[in-house]
């Protein structure tokens, strides 16, 4: 019954909106996705320009930033002049009219702090979606109806960054802490802006889907593997161009996105260079070589072994984790339609956007530390994901003091009885199961553990 509903909304989208063209010709087959050519850089100009480049040119004035926020989380970048004294998360660069002001960065979703060591390019999931106080409307208004009677020069740089705010942070929330809306925020700012000038418009040229897609973040060390970005890979052609995404939030003009683009081929380069961080404590290596063997007779085909990854969609009716963040794609098409046809597809170097109807098996490098798993961050544990039954259906994870658990591998965790509360991760919700990849569930105990112990080499 389900797969007729699927079939028939699917045949109605593609009826109505037959611009999106759907590249899954054999669905029940995984899918190689082809390289697509990317543009070299220089990964020490990358990194230089990813903690402190301008590809936000407007944000909060510097001096309010430094009475609200303070010197937090500022020892972990070794920034210096502007930037010394600004929390890794937020970089302060000059505004086009001059002025200094302070923009959220990469890093707000791309890193992360465990042992007060700052790892790059770990994806953030302790963030917090769900009050909507991330980025504040209310606040973003009074901030700009003080400047505007205040300062005219502060108002005039901080003011593509306020109004933008003041649309969008109302339908960025999440259910539950630890998931990101990303998918959200870049729907949100395709409905604001015409495709092929950016100009912002305050209220939406397109519909925007009802609810929110809810993701853990990717970590940056995979990149170099793949030959398509995001869970369902559908980021196809220039790389730079999907990572410049963000300049979307604060920018002007397509004058402007032409000059940050020339600095993300260095951004791609430097991501290239990110190692996923070493297991810290001792493995047994016997076990982790059966394990190994178990790995390569089960696993290795989807997610590849060593240097080998094959680069492989994999179609829902195999995978049967949740589908509600591909299935967006077919459902909202607009989205597709609205990026194909806008600046990011023109010139010497496009990307576009492939759609397609399942999950990327992602490469599993420094998978350790990359919990909670699955494109949704539903499943607390490694142990979990290799034993569907030890999936909670409600679980909690402290996140006052984060406590991982080396030998299940993922957050230490308690099942909750009922959800409830932002902190329970609700697995009944729309977008949030943790159902699906069910191919751990036939090895035996001992198995599996060989498997992990395994997994913590890689
Ligand atoms: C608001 C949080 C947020 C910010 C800020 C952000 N990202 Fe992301 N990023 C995400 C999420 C979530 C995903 C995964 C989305 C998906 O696959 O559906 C992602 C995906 C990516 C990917 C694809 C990774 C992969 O394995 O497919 C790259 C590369 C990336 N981001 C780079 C950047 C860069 C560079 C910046 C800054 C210019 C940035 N991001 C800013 C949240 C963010
Ligand atoms: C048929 C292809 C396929 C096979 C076989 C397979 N996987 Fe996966 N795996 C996937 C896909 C696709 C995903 C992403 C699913 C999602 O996010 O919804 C995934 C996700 C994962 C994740 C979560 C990664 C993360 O960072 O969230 C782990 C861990 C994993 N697989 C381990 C394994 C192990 C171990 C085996 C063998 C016992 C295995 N997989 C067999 C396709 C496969």
């Amino acid at each position: 019954m389900k797969k007729i509903f699927t079939l028939v909304s699917f045949a109605l989208c593609c009826l109505a909106f037959n611009r999106v063209t759907i590249q899954n010709p054999n669905p029940e087959e995984p899918e190689y996705i082809p390289p697509s050519p990317q543009r070299d850089g220089d990964p020490k100009i990358g990194y230089e320009y990813l903690i402190t480049g301008d590809y936000l040119k407007s944000g909060i004035p510097f001096s309010y930033y430094k009475l609200a926020y303070g010197k937090r989380n500022s020892e972990y970048l070794k920034r210096d002049s502007l930037n010394e004294g600004i929390s890794y998360e937020f970089t302060a660069v000059k505004a086009s009219n001059g002025e200094i002001v302070v923009a959220p960065n990469c890093l707000q979703c791309h890193a992360q702090v465990i042992d007060n060591k700052l790892i790059m390019g770990l994806g953030n999931s302790t963030v917090d979606f769900t009050s909507g106080e991330r980025v504040n409307a209310s606040n973003a208004a009074i901030a700009e109806s003080f400047l505007k009677k205040t300062s005219r020069k502060k108002y005039e740089a901080a003011e593509p960054f306020l109004k933008v705010v003041k649309v969008v942070s109302k339908q960025l929330r999440t259910q539950v802490r630890g998931v990101n809306t990303a998918d959200r925020l870049a729907a949100l700012l395709a409905a604001h802006r015409n495709p092929q000038t950016f100009r912002w418009s305050d209220t939406a040229m397109m519909d925007i889907p009802e609810q929110v897609i809810p993701s853990d973040v990717p970590a940056w060390w995979l990149v170099k593997k793949k030959h398509g970005l995001f869970y369902n890979g559908f980021g196809r052609g220039d790389f730079g161009r999907f990572l410049m995404a963000s300049n979307l939030l604060t920018v002007t003009d397509t004058s402007e996105s032409n000059e940050v683009d020339t600095h993300f081929n260095n951004v791609l380069a430097y991501l290239k260079t990110i190692e996923p961080p070493k297991y810290p404590y001792s493995i047994n290596q016997s076990l982790a070589k059966e394990g190994g063997i178990i790995f390569v007779q089960n696993c290795s085909k989807c997610h590849g072994n060593g240097d080998e990854y094959p680069n492989l969609l994999i179609p829902e009716s195999i995978i049967k984790t949740d589908s509600f963040l591909y299935k967006s794609n077919y459902q909202n098409p607009q989205f597709v339609d609205w990026f194909n046809n806008s600046w990011f597809a023109q010139g010497d170097h496009p990307a576009k956007l492939v759609p397609y109807n399942g999950y990327m098996a992602p490469p599993l490098d420094g998978v350790w530390i990359t919990a909670p798993y699955f494109h949704n961050g539903s499943v607390p544990t490694l142990e979990a994901v290799l034993n569907s039954k030890e999936r909670p259906q409600y679980w909690s994870r402290n996140y006052k003091k984060l406590e991982y658990d080396y030998q299940k591998v993922g957050w230490k965790y308690s099942v909750d009885k009922k959800p409830g509360g932002s902190t329970v991760y609700n697995t009944d919700l729309p977008g949030y199961g943790n159902y699906g990849h069910y191919f751990g569930d036939h090895l035996t105990n001992k198995e599996r553990k060989a498997v992990i112990e395994y997994l913590k080499t890689l």
